[in-house]
């Protein structure tokens, strides 16, 4: 094969070849199924080094373009990426103002209890259900003899200079270029959140959110006395007009944003709104704290965090690895520039000392033996597939009344349901039905709209399934002969 690379651009090479090839595949001149020439050919052929062809090759792969066969080489994906029939996500929904409600705790018990159900088909949960555990096993085994020195001791709160260095390095590539004294540790995401509202809040400010979001950050305001301002979500991310608006009249302390990969709706800002979003915030000297749980498992190329536009400190960036390798590790991070580190660093000690220092070392091994990358570059594929069922399992069996988002990447998608729908009642029945789905209700601090969360990450036999039960179920509910009578609705909490 013969791939025209220009050798004085300032494109990369690999990018190059990334494209060349993403373009014939694109466009049928190279069919699904067919084999790609291996590394050592392509790399005679087209006079680069090996390596070259391993960042390209990944990089399709984590497009879901191409797939490796273990021993045999890469083929060529099936395309099934064209969904624009239903992609329609525009509710009408107003501002909703809270000072206080909601109930995380009790949700996420009773979401861990309906998980336990036997024969579940789980579409609620916050996890990636094909994440490989053999892998993790052999790399948790080398960590540990690698080390033992450090494991039987008490550790820096900030967390283990390795693991911080890895994860500025990993940031790199992202767009968001920082220096391991300006991370930190944490346990899980959910401290990270919890340290930094409880650090920049206090009770009675005014906290702009993204509705609908992360519920168990709703649960961290509330719990602090926070007064929550819901701005809607657009596709494009959060309506700029009405949080301008907000900006001016509340003078919120904290605007919450999880810019990539939205928990519930997976939608992705695009450069402009990232900057537009940090001028209002400069404007109104309002801090921001940037949600990136979704962090790299993105099938599409993402903008750098708005954290990497910050000049002034004004955004701490959270992230976890929780969603890519384990959510039982419990290790999180927080990246927190100028005055604020130092604060925040003696925040977690005050908390519980330093996070498990075996997960630090595993999640190090992880990041270190490049196994991390390769484990992303699979998961993506694996979730870009699943995904790909799922969207036409809800094109063949969901009414055309429910609209639903089209995420590039992470594991969840959002369905919109008409405003009628009695969505307690659905959650309800498909839970007697063995299908637990997230309540879209919880996502919101206030009165939302009817709608659901579906976790993707299954087997096509299990969202096949699933679907096509919760397709007959919101069908019924449709019918002209349905009656709106009061249910008895116990409450149904099943969003992790
Ligand atoms: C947006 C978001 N942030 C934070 C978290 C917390 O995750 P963890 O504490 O496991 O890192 C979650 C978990 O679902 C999430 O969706």
């Amino acid at each position: 094969m013969i791939i025209p690379l220009d050798r004085h651009s300032q494109k990369p090479i690999y990018l190059q070849i990334r494209d060349y090839l993403s373009r014939l595949i694109r466009s049928g001149k190279i069919p699904a199924g067919q084999k790609l020439p291996s590394i050592r050919v392509l790399s005679e052929s087209i006079q680069v080094n090996k390596l070259t062809v391993i960042e390209a090759y990944s990089l399709l792969e984590a497009d879901g373009l191409i797939y490796a066969r273990q021993g045999s080489g890469y083929f060529v994906n099936r395309i099934t990426s064209d969904f624009t029939l239903r992609s329609h996500f525009a509710p009408a929904q107003k501002v909703i103002i809270s000072e206080g409600g909601g109930s995380f705790s009790e949700q996420y018990i009773a979401s861990l209890q309906a998980q336990q159900q036997s024969d579940i088909i789980d579409f609620s949960s916050g996890f990636p259900h094909n994440s490989s555990s053999n892998n993790l096993q052999r790399i948790a085994k080398r960590a540990m003899t690698k080390a033992t020195d450090t494991l039987f001791k008490y550790d820096f709160p900030q967390g283990q200079l390795l693991l911080r260095q890895l994860i500025a390095q990993m940031l790199v590539p992202q767009g968001l270029e920082v220096s391991p004294e300006e991370i930190i540790i944490t346990t899980g995401s959910e401290q990270a959140l919890s340290l930094a509202m409880q650090y920049y809040l206090q009770p009675s400010d005014w906290v702009i959110v993204e509705t609908p979001t992360y519920h168990g950050a709703l649960g961290i305001l509330e719990n602090l006395g926070a007064k929550v301002i819901g701005i809607p979500m657009t596709a494009e991310g959060m309506n700029l007009e009405l949080l301008e608006q907000y900006l001016q009249s509340h003078r919120p302390k904290l605007i919450y944003t999880i810019s990539t990969l939205q928990n519930p709706t997976g939608i992705t800002t695009s450069q402009v709104h990232r900057q537009k979003l940090l001028a209002l915030a400069q404007e109104y000297e309002c801090l921001i704290l940037e949600d990136n749980a979704y962090e790299g498992l993105n099938f599409e190329p993402v903008p750098a965090p708005i954290k990497a536009l910050d000049r002034h400190n004004l955004v701490t960036y959270i992230s976890t690895f929780s969603k890519t390798l384990m959510p039982g590790l419990r290790v999180g991070y927080m990246v927190v520039t100028g005055e604020h580190y130092q604060h925040l660093v003696k925040q977690k000690l005050l908390n519980d000392l330093h996070v498990s220092t075996v997960s630090q070392a595993i999640v190090s091994e992880f990041l270190g033996s490049g196994n991390y990358r390769r484990h992303l570059s699979r998961l993506r594929t694996s979730n870009l597939h699943s995904r790909n069922v799922m969207l036409q399992a809800l094109e063949h069996y969901f009414p055309d009344a429910i609209a639903w988002t089209i995420p590039k990447g992470g594991l969840f998608l959002w369905t919109h349901l008409p405003d009628h729908l009695p969505i307690q009642a659905i959650c309800q029945e498909a839970l007697s039905h063995n299908i637990l789905v997230a309540n879209g209700a919880v996502f919101f601090p206030g009165q939302g709209y009817p709608a659901m969360r579906l976790n993707f990450c299954h087997t096509p036999e299990d969202i096949e399934q699933g679907i096509e039960i919760l397709g007959r179920l919101i069908k019924n509910y449709l019918t002209p002969s349905f009656q709106s009578f009061s249910f008895k609705s116990p409450e149904l909490n099943t969003a992790s």
